[in-house]
């Protein structure tokens, strides 16, 4: 089954409250009214409803199954202002500054997200990855046990010997600049997570390098084989191996002449990238050159989902992350 059909599928039963913040977006608003359609979520959409409302009328979408909060208005935002307040005074919030960001779009409806008002979120369309992620990184926080906020990418090739399953997991493509050996193991534990929820794959976790157990020395492979040592004593059942060479975690017959006795290489199904820089243009060559859907940035370790979208999203890629975001939330 393609995998969105099956995000689909578990979205449907989850019966999740997702929050799209950037309601009076004119893709926002027709996604909206397709998510409601589709039953994959309950929707909130932030926003001042005037233009929502004449958006939805220019479009011809319904979304009169969705809920509309104006943060200008909403009497929330008092709620929300003393919460914020409290939570980052120890940061240098005030109370002025906590009542002027409670009525900005992301910092309600990553508040909603916090004192569970609803399930997750989903913006981007208009704003930068920063900005989208600032308020979740700085609010909602990571999960207990994982360090550092990462992404993935659920990248999906039929017909391709070196991704058997027919579905790849690369992380992290949108986050971390440069992880340090800690934060590359719990990205790789992530990716892992991920892999199993979105993609109801059992994960085998390529630590990859441009060195394979050792055939190159520098600091940059050392940060990789201590990730791997790392992430091994922190999910001692989960496949994963380092530090491999891409065609040594793809091909078997590499992977037997450089890894032999590997549990993973020549067979891995996630693949976890040494910093962005290889990374976000890893899953982009594979993308355009190999032609797979990729899927994501799926943000992964927030203690609840919130999701980014680029801004040069369709409306089907809102209607997918929201999806995916559902997921996300049923799975926590
Ligand atoms: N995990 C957990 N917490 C984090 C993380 C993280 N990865 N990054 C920042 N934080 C926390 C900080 O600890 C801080 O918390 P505090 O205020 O409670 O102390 C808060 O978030 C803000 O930290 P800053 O360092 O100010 O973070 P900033 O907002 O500047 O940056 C960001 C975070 C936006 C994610 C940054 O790492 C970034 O720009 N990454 C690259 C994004 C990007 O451009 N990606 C490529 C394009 S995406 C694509 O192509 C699909």
């Amino acid at each position: 089954m393609p995998i969105l059909d099956s995000i689909n599928a578990k979205a449907r039963a989850a019966r999740k409250h997702i929050v799209l913040a950037e309601g009076g977006e004119p893709r926002t608003v027709q996604a909206a009214a397709m998510i409601t359609r589709g039953g994959l979520a309950r929707i909130t959409l932030i926003g001042d409803p005037s233009t929502i409302k004449a958006e939805a009328a220019g479009s011809g979408s319904d979304i009169s199954a969705c809920a509309i909060i104006d943060p200008e208005t909403s009497e929330l935002a008092g709620q929300y202002a003393s919460a914020l307040y409290e939570l980052r005074k120890a940061k240098g919030m005030t109370p002025e500054k906590a009542a002027a960001l409670s009525k900005d779009p992301l910092y309600f409806a990553t508040m909603m997200i916090k004192l569970g008002h609803a399930d997750g979120m989903v913006a981007g369309a208009i704003h930068s990855t920063g900005d989208t992620l600032r308020p979740a990184l700085q609010i909602i926080k990571t999960k207990p046990g994982i360090s550092v906020v990462s992404s993935c990418f659920l990248m999906e090739m039929t017909g391709n010997p070196a991704a058997p399953d027919g579905l790849m997991v690369f992380g992290d493509c949108a986050v971390n600049p440069e992880p340090n050996a800690d934060e590359l193991a719990a990205i790789a534990i992530a990716s892992a997570d991920t892999a199993r929820t979105l993609g109801g794959l059992e994960p085998r976790v390529a630590m990859l390098s441009f060195s394979t157990k050792g055939s190159a020395k520098h600091e940059r492979v050392t940060k990789v084989q201590e990730a791997t040592a790392k992430a091994k004593a922190l999910a001692p059942d989960l496949k994963l191996d380092g530090e491999l060479q891409a065609d040594a975690a793809l091909v078997e017959s590499v992977a037997g002449l450089k890894a032999p006795g590997s549990n993973v290489a020549g067979r891995a199904n996630v693949l976890v990238f040494p910093d962005l820089g290889a990374g976000n243009i890893g899953y982009k060559l594979v993308q355009r050159l190999a032609g797979a859907e990729a899927y994501g940035p799926i943000i992964q370790g927030l203690a609840k989902p919130v999701n980014d979208l680029s801004r040069g999203c369709s409306v089907g890629d809102i209607v997918a992350m929201t999806a995916i975001t559902a997921v996300l939330a049923a799975a926590q």
